[in-house]
């Protein structure tokens, strides 16, 4: 995570440059942030704990006139959120400074080799150790004191140095952590990702693996760590949509983002559909349905949400294309011994497209020969750019931590792959599939009416807002809903909350089911599983559990065995995912609001997780 900003130009007006920086790139992390820039021949350094609004009140104070910093937004790995352990730090005489994102694997070892005092060091951080390091190493040349410490340094980072007796140049290196160079006209740039320097300029460097950069007004060199001079290509970025994104008339992005969700389903059914007026999608599904022709199965490997939507696109996979699919966790892919080969395809999911594990994964799929297919939302992305081929969601910017539109987008292009290659195998016909697309449309406004009426979620949140244990379950699509329910209400309202398979649970979690607990459930009343999941109702009522009731209107069977009912409009059971995760991700909205949570930015998170 952490995010990374840098200026060096004519303007002297740096620190508020890369503090701009800084805020588009905010939703990596939050809890401290800093800028260090040169000022009289000296490193000065502005340091805040917190969100980037206490940094602001500091930069402001002291209206400094340089051409040259970087700056540095935090999600503390080692070392807890501090003054002392926000970036930059420095070497003991100031002479250089760093800023970092990543993760040293091997920084104890590095400063035993160089017998770095403990009184020396004033944060517990990976990262000063490397300062103190380059400063060892420093003849009057960072490019080279860089390059010559990197040889040593085992993990993964991103890092932009600069130093008082050379105010003319930044410095960076990237090995597996992002970080782009922005071309201005005598000024260059320098970010963690892309959409946080087109304000200023839409001509990019992506720095690569091994990359050490010496960035000055004028002039870019990159070299590796060798010394070798390495190509440069600046790429010019289009498309992207660079307007500020405000709430509107919504309290929090994470309200508006689930107000936006009909509209996501619609665009890109419009997207699709539309094929003849508008081609948007027509090559990314050519792909698919062409890649898929020698592929004996598919892995869908993503973290957190984008893993949800993994899972229940592996059922429609096996159910409606007739494909062996495995889903995997980013983290845990990587490091087992999964069958891969040539006929292997990898679909890699994110919103980001930037989270370290699913990078690596992609990576991993890569070296193995797999086709990889990535669907992700932010469009120049590390995650795009590796990807063989990349389907965009275009849900727009997504803010709030909590993902809910892009979970939804992701979705909705997922059952569109599996229909697409079901019909293509003839296991559906064109008239089935033509009316899988209309009963698509007609999500929308049944996501609308649930939104329409949210005042009964909101009385069900007002009343089990003060509990302390939720369990969400579901059962075949729903069991991922389940798991997805349980996150956001983890993320939003700091509530312990597990998601589990709903016929699993009599073999351990229900020994924890008293009147105190919740049981949230989504019964879809036409589903195969919709009498088995009646049973395991039956089963928490009779342990006098609290139960939570997601089912169809009309259905009234059921409302008596529950305490507290949410209808949603009815739906053919193979869709109901696309609705059903609508009011789970209302609860926990409304109990975050009730219990004061910051919703859009939760303690300990981050947007994307550019760490492993
Ligand atoms: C979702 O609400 C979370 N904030 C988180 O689990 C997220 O889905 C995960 O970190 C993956 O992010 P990505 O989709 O950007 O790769």
């Amino acid at each position: 995570m952490c995010g990374i900003s840098g200026y060096i130009g004519e303007k002297n007006n740096s620190i508020k440059i890369v503090f701009n920086i800084l805020k588009k790139l905010e939703y990596r992390g939050y809890d401290s942030s800093g800028i260090a820039t040169i000022f009289n021949k000296k490193i000065l350094i502005k340091k805040s704990i917190g969100k980037l609004v206490n940094l602001k009140k500091i930069i402001l104070k002291h209206q400094i006139g340089s051409n040259i910093s970087i700056g540095h937004i935090r999600w503390a790995t080692h070392g807890k959120p501090s003054r002392n352990n926000a970036h930059p730090h420095t070497d003991a005489t100031k002479n250089i400074a760093i800023v970092h994102n990543g993760v040293i694997e091997n920084y104890i070892e590095l400063k035993k080799k160089y017998c770095i005092n403990d009184e020396e060091i004033v944060s517990d951080t990976d990262t000063e150790i490397i300062v103190h390091i380059i400063k060892k190493n420093y003849k009057n040349d960072l490019f080279s004191a860089v390059r010559n410490v990197l040889r040593e340094v085992k993990g993964s980072y991103a890092f932009a140095l600069i130093c008082k007796n050379e105010p003319d140049r930044i410095i960076c290196a990237v090995n597996e952590s992002p970080l782009v160079i922005g071309v201005g006209d005598k000024e260059n740039f320098i970010a963690s990702d892309v959409s946080a320097i087109l304000k200023y300029t839409k001509k990019i460097v992506f720095l690569k693996n091994g990359d050490v950069a010496e960035i000055k007004k004028n002039n870019i060199i990159i070299r590796d760590i060798e010394n070798n001079i390495k190509n440069m290509q600046i790429k010019t970025i289009k498309d992207e949509n660079c307007s500020y994104i405000r709430k509107n008339k919504y309290k929090h992005f994470m309200l508006k983002e689930i107000f936006e969700q009909p509209y996501v389903i619609k665009n890109i059914l419009k997207d699709v559909i539309c094929l003849n007026k508008n081609k948007n999608y027509e090559n990314e599904f050519k792909f698919f349905k062409n890649i898929i022709k020698n592929i004996s199965y598919i892995y869908i490997i993503g973290c957190g949400s984008s893993y949800h939507s993994g899972l229940i696109a592996k059922l429609l996979f096996e159910n409606f294309a007739n494909i062996r699919t495995e889903v995997d966790i980013a983290s845990e892919f990587r490091y087992r011994n999964p069958i891969l080969n040539e006929n292997t395809l990898v679909i890699v999911i994110s919103q980001s497209g930037e989270t370290a594990d699913t990078l690596a994964a992609l990576r991993f799929a890569k070296n193995k020969k797999c086709k990889t297919f990535a669907i992700c939302n932010v469009m120049n992305s590390s995650l795009s750019r590796e990807a063989d081929k990349t389907i965009f969601t275009k849900c727009g910017q997504e803010i709030g931590v909590a993902s809910t539109k892009a979970f939804i987008g992701q979705l909705v292009i997922l059952y569109l792959l599996v229909f697409e290659l079901s019909n293509k195998k003839g296991i559906i016909n064109n008239h089935e599939f033509k009316k899988i697309i209309v009963e698509l449309l007609d999500v929308p406004k049944k996501i609308f009416k649930i939104l329409k009426n949210t005042k009964s979620i909101i009385n069900i949140a007002e009343k089990i807002k003060g509990k302390k244990n939720f369990l969400y379950l579901g059962r075949n699509l729903n069991y991922p809903i389940a798991l997805e329910g349980a996150l956001k209400l983890k993320e939003i309202s700091y509530i312990h909350a597990e998601g589990y398979a709903a016929g699993e649970m009599k073999h351990g979690p229900i020994a924890l089911v008293d009147k105190s607990m919740i049981v949230v459930f989504i019964a879809i009343k036409k589903s195969k599983v919709y009498k088995k999941i009646i049973s395991n109702i039956e089963e928490i009522k009779a342990r006098n559990g609290t139960i939570v009731l997601i089912t169809n209107e009309k259905n009234i069977e059921i409302k008596n065995k529950s305490d507290y009912v949410i209808y949603i409009p009815k739906i053919n059971d193979y869709l109901s995912p696309i609705i059903s995760i609508v009011p789970l991700q209302l609860l926990a909205y409304y109990i975050g609001v009730f219990k004061k949570c910051d919703i859009d930015h939760p303690r300990n998170l981050a947007k994307s997780v550019t760490v492993e």
